[in-house]
């Protein structure tokens, strides 16, 4: 039996994919990988090099020079730069460049978590075990919200709302890996699960999955 380990995690924007993914990596001792920052940064470095977000082919190149070792979460985590990358990643260069990036990371040993939006259709189709995590727009906005919120910053629901919805229909309508669960997904929607609460019901699939 193959003993490397991939766990696929999938689903739209604040739904919970990082923080199971982490939570999931630190019970089975794995590495894992947001794939979303990978976007986000390469988007950021157009952004930061005042460059135009429309030219796939200098895009791909920014994403061809990526180093994954040092993405950093905090600078990216803004709601320009998580637009910006919704728009790159629609382009197919750039799939093809940061796939290829996401597949050398997913073979790291012991095994991987990665979360993203096509990892079990596309970067990882044959993963253990897919999860696709969901929840309403309207608690996965209230937790973008909260979450801000608590870093001290200031922020308007409604507008996140509407960001949140626009994103995930560019995400869901691309013709190149477009947002989708795999057929062979566990489906996990979270809209009334707490933290706590996703991971069990997570960890017992995984425990699962490793059994057979
Ligand atoms: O990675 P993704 O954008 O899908 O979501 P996340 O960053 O893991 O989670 C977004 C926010 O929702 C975080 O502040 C989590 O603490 C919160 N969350 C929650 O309240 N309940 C859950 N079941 C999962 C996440
Ligand atoms: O954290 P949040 O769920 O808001 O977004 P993210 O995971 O950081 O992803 C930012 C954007 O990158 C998404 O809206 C997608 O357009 C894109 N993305 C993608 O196309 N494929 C992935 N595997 C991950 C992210």
């Amino acid at each position: 039996k193959d003993t490397h380990i991939i766990i696929a995690i999938d689903g739209p924007a604040a739904a919970g994919k990082g923080t199971l993914s982490r939570r999931l990596a630190a019970r089975y001792g794995l590495h894992h990988l947001d794939t979303g920052l990978t976007y986000r940064a390469t988007a950021k470095a157009l952004l930061d090099r005042g460059l135009p977000l429309d030219d796939e082919g200098l895009a791909a190149d920014v994403a061809r020079n990526l180093d994954l070792s040092s993405l950093d979460r905090s600078v990216l985590a803004v709601h320009e730069v998580g637009e910006a990358a919704s728009k790159v990643a629609v382009m197919p260069k750039v799939r093809r460049a940061l796939v290829e990036a996401q597949r050398d990371f997913a073979a790291t040993a012991p095994g991987t978590v990665l979360d993203g939006r096509d990892i079990g259709t596309v970067v990882c189709p044959d993963a253990l075990i897919k999860f696709y995590v969901t929840a309403s727009p309207e608690v996965r906005a209230q937790r973008r919200y909260e979450e801000i919120i608590g870093q001290g910053g200031s922020a308007d629901l409604a507008g996140i709302l509407a960001d949140l919805k626009k994103r995930d229909a560019r995400d869901s309508e691309r013709t190149d890996s477009p947002l989708k669960p795999a057929p062979d997904a566990h489906l996990l929607d979270t809209s009334e699960m707490g933290i706590e609460a996703a991971f069990e019901a997570a960890r017992v699939l995984v425990d699962a999955a490793l059994q057979t």
